[in-house]
């Protein structure tokens, strides 16, 4: 799907009909971050309730004073069906950014449009987000995750505060040159008769052990439905 394609306020695609809420009731509120269209239609957006009818620039700028030291990227040769899926999970766990390496097309679907939400910045090769990551004022470890032989586990390391995910592809798994340039790679424990776990899975995963780390789990920011 063309982004001139979405519908105009991005409902859920396969959501109950009822999500979000409809017209606003009663006087409108005062203030910038309100988007009148959202007042006057409803909003049926996929978003948390903190952020009905807010304007989408307002619901980045609102998230980006309080994005997570950890950043996602995935390398994409050959158009991998999981890239959307790991930009949604990078979107609820609130990733500092998603990086694609390789091709700058992608396949959105799986994103549920949580990418508007998102930075996500395009690199063309591994060695180029690994020189960005290396630039930023405080650098950012560049931790290739897959199960190769040498990579160290990734349950008992302790995770940097400021680290960069990156995932190999369905089939090649992480490139040769995505290895040479990261700063260890790191693998899942796996029990079973499979080879490896789907990489938006590993993702999830690797997120969520930055999230059991680091995150503030008390606060009102832990939004949990
Ligand atoms: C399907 S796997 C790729 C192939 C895999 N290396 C193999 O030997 O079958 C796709 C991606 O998922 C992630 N992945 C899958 N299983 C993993 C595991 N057990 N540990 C770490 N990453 C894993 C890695 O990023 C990997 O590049």
């Amino acid at each position: 799907m063309h982004e001139d394609e979405r519908a105009p306020y991005d409902p859920m695609p396969h959501g109950p009909p009822e999500v979000g809420l409809g017209p606003w009731q009663g006087p409108w509120p005062e203030g910038d971050q309100w988007d009148a269209d959202l007042l006057r239609d409803g909003d049926r957006r996929n978003v948390v309730d903190r952020y009905r009818y807010w304007t989408l620039a307002s619901i980045v700028a609102d998230l980006d004073t309080r994005r997570h030291g950890f950043h996602v990227a995935i390398e994409n040769w050959q158009h991998d069906f999981n890239i959307g899926t790991i930009v949604r999970t990078a979107n609820a766990f609130l990733a500092a950014e998603v990086h694609i390496v390789g091709n700058r097309r992608w396949n959105r679907r799986g994103a549920m449009v949580t990418d508007r939400y998102q930075h996500v910045r395009h690199h063309p090769d591994a060695a180029a987000l690994a020189s960005y990551l290396r630039s930023l004022d405080e650098p950012v470890r560049l931790l290739g995750i897959d199960n190769l032989p040498g990579s160290l586990h990734l349950e008992t390391m302790e995770l940097p505060q400021r680290v960069c995910f990156l995932f190999g592809q369905e089939g090649p798994g992480l490139s040769e040159s995505a290895r040479e340039v990261c700063d260890g790679t790191f693998s899942i424990a796996q029990f079973g008769s499979t080879r490896s776990i789907n990489a938006s899975s590993a993702a999830a995963i690797a997120m969520h052990s930055w999230v059991r780390a680091y995150a503030d789990l008390a606060g009102d920011d832990a939004w949990r439905g």
